[in-house]
């Protein structure tokens, strides 16, 4: 899931590159590098570590390079290094290449290259073997060398290709993993996300499957498997700018944590009419259509599944189907029962997660309806669903999942009230209460960061812990999930959640004098149980943080500190409660002295398996 840009144009490669390289370090950032022309000759830079490794190492030298390609990494084949960095080149480093994606039989094609060709590697990269194979098949002609090597390849890729014998061309190419072209004026450009050239160009290209793209100064023409050429046409970005940038704020996560009310205001208000009816906007679902289906399954990874957890319980609250719930990694290599009567619903934040694609190319196969929840418009998962549900988060940057989550949770909301309604399992009244309450959320929430400085001072109390547990019932222990989530991933802290009421069968063993549990409360009808489970942690001496509902002051007895969110339905707690949950991750990170927007491992976007 690294992240390419390749200029050609009239500008400064280098610096063009570079600062496009830094718009996308949120999809791996263990190493960096570019190729451009240094005089004339195909150079590559490429440095372990952060890409302002890269920029120190070049600063004071001054490249005319008009064309280049750059590459930030997360590492999948040959740990993270100077040498296993990309670009990668041939033997005679006539050609670059930077590639996101993994080629699957790369082992096998290097054996080929060692034995027929005599080729030297340098790196233990599955990347370096397209290099060569684009080398050992070049005759003069690099988009032909090119095809050739792509019909020898399996696996995922975007890859951006440069050549010293043809400097005014580049060469790209996509199969399973995000490529976009920007067309500018007199320069052209190619990323693996739009946010890279969004300081550049707003008319993009997006890119099929198995498409290959030649870019010159002026030219931009688009290929398709059998070397034909296809018309594609502009997409226009509309998204401001400024929405990638930190307007003040010290991190990413935080901005996108403040961005919550207008994200869930905006994903709400664009699906529901003056009379609070959903609109489904060329959607296709009619009582016929959902009276078909007798299943809905949910799958998605992290913090999405965890959205799906959500989303189970209000669908089957309120359509009264059964939903089935999977991660995607495990959904595809099952032979889950999903047929032309099941709703497959994918959720993703940025739409080019390949466990999710994945899992729904499987679903696809099977007959099911696929309806995908998205916040990246134009990305594979969109692209591939029957039918898509935006979120209107804009654009998130941190790896940490924040805005994304509560507007993923409000589409769930939406579909499920929608199912109910059309299916006539949901009465008027009960339709429009929920809608009342969706409305409501975002001045709630913004009383919830309003109390940034409390919850910041439990931070200051908690910072040191290298353990913590959360509890919660129903609707909580979805929330659970995703609150220990974001604490691991941020601050690791080493973070575990579970049912409330599932504690005591195994894992209340290791509650101890001190242990530190968050326990969450929000649900009316499961508070005097939550409180007994709560009572049983403190029996132990655990220190317990408590969530709840501002009236449910109860609590202070049980707990040593209580964060409290305003009233409302037990049923859409979820998009309040989480959101003192993330400040608290937040802020325990920030005291840890973390990485907070680039967290160690991880990166922003999982193309790969
Ligand atoms: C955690 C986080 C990840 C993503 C997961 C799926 O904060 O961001 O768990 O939720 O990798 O990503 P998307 O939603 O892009 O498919």
């Amino acid at each position: 899931m690294c992240g390419i840009v390749g200029y050609i144009g009239d500008g400064n490669a280098s610096e063009i590159i570079i600062d496009g390289l830094k718009k996308l370090e949120y999809r791996g950032y263990d190493s960096s590098g570019i190729a451009i022309f240094n005089k004339g000759k195909l150079e590559v830079r490429k440095y372990k570590g952060r890409i302002a490794n890269l920029e120190a190492a070049i600063a004071g030298e001054h490249f005319e390079s008009k064309i280049g390609i750059g590459h930030t990494r997360w590492a999948t084949h040959g740990a993270p290094s100077d040498v296993n960095a990309h670009p990668h080149s041939n033997m005679d480093q006539s050609i670059a290449i930077v590639h996101n994606g993994i080629i699957e039989n790369y082992v096998e094609l290097k054996e080929w290259l060692i034995k027929e060709h005599q080729v030297a590697f340098n790196s233990e990269t599955d990347t370096e073997v397209i290099a060569h194979l684009i080398s050992v098949f070049y005759e003069g002609d690099l988009v032909d060398a090119v095809y050739k090597a792509v019909e020898k390849m399996r696996g995922a890729y975007g890859i951006g290709v440069i050549c010293s014998k043809e400097p005014d061309k580049m060469v790209a190419v996509r199969k399973d993993s995000p490529l976009v072209v920007g067309l500018g004026e007199g320069c052209n450009f190619i990323a693996s996300d739009i946010p890279a050239l969004l300081k550049h160009v707003r008319k993009i290209y997006l890119i099929e499957n198995n498409e290959t793209v030649v870019l010159t100064e002026n030219n931009v023409k688009i290929y398709n498997a059998d070397r034909k050429e296809v018309k594609r046409e502009v997409f226009n970005v509309t998204w401001d700018a400024d929405a990638a940038e930190k307007e003040g704020y010290d991190h990413f996560m935080l901005k996108e944590i403040h961005e919550q009310p207008k994200g869930i205001y905006e994903t709400l208000n664009r699906r529901l009419d003056d009379n609070g009816m959903i609109k489904l906007d060329g959607i296709s679902l009619t009582k016929e259509e959902l009276d078909r289906f007798n299943k809905v399954y949910i799958v998605a990874c992290g913090t999405a599944y965890h959205a799906g957890l959500v989303g189970k319980f209000v669908i089957e609250k309120l359509a009264k189907i059964p939903v089935e719930i999977d991660v995607a990694s495990e959904f595809r290599y099952r032979d889950p029962f999903v047929d032309d009567k099941t709703l497959f619903i994918a959720i993703s934040q940025s739409g080019e997660t390949l466990d999710t694609l994945a899992a729904l190319r499987e679903a696809k196969n099977k007959g099911a309806r696929i309806l995908s929840i998205v916040n990246v418009v134009g990305s594979s998962v969109a692209r591939e669903s029957d039918d898509v549900f935006y979120t209107w988060a804009g654009p998130e940057i941190a790896v940490a999942s924040t805005k994304a989550y509560t507007t993923q949770l409000v589409c769930l909301y939406l579909i499920a009230l929608y199912m109910g309604y059309t299916k006539g399992v949901v009465e008027d009244a009960t339709y429009h209460k929920y809608i009342e309450e969706l409305k409501a959320v975002p001045d709630k929430l913004r009383e919830v960061l309003a109390q940034e400085e409390q919850i910041r001072n439990i931070a200051k109390e908690l910072y040191k812990r290298e353990q913590v547990f959360f509890i919660g019932r129903g609707l909580d222990s979805g929330v659970s999930y995703e609150g220990s989530l974001k604490l691991k991933e941020i601050s690791y802290i080493n973070s575990f959640a579970i049912a409330a009421g599932e504690l005591k069968h195994g894992t209340i063993a290791l509650i101890e004098q001190d242990t530190l549990v968050i326990a969450l409360a929000t649900q009316d009808r499961l508070f005097e149980k939550m409180l007994s489970n709560i009572q049983e942690v403190k029996a132990r001496g655990a220190y317990v943080i408590g969530l709840a509902k501002e009236n449910n002051r109860e609590i202070e007895k049980q707990s040593n500190r209580v964060i409290y969110i305003p009233e409302c339905m037990d049923e859409i707690t979820p998009l309040l409660s989480v959101v003192p949950l993330q400040i608290l991750a937040y802020d325990i990170a920030k005291l840890r002295g973390c990485d907070i927007d680039k967290p160690k491992n991880l990166a922003k976007s999982v193309t790969v398996e």
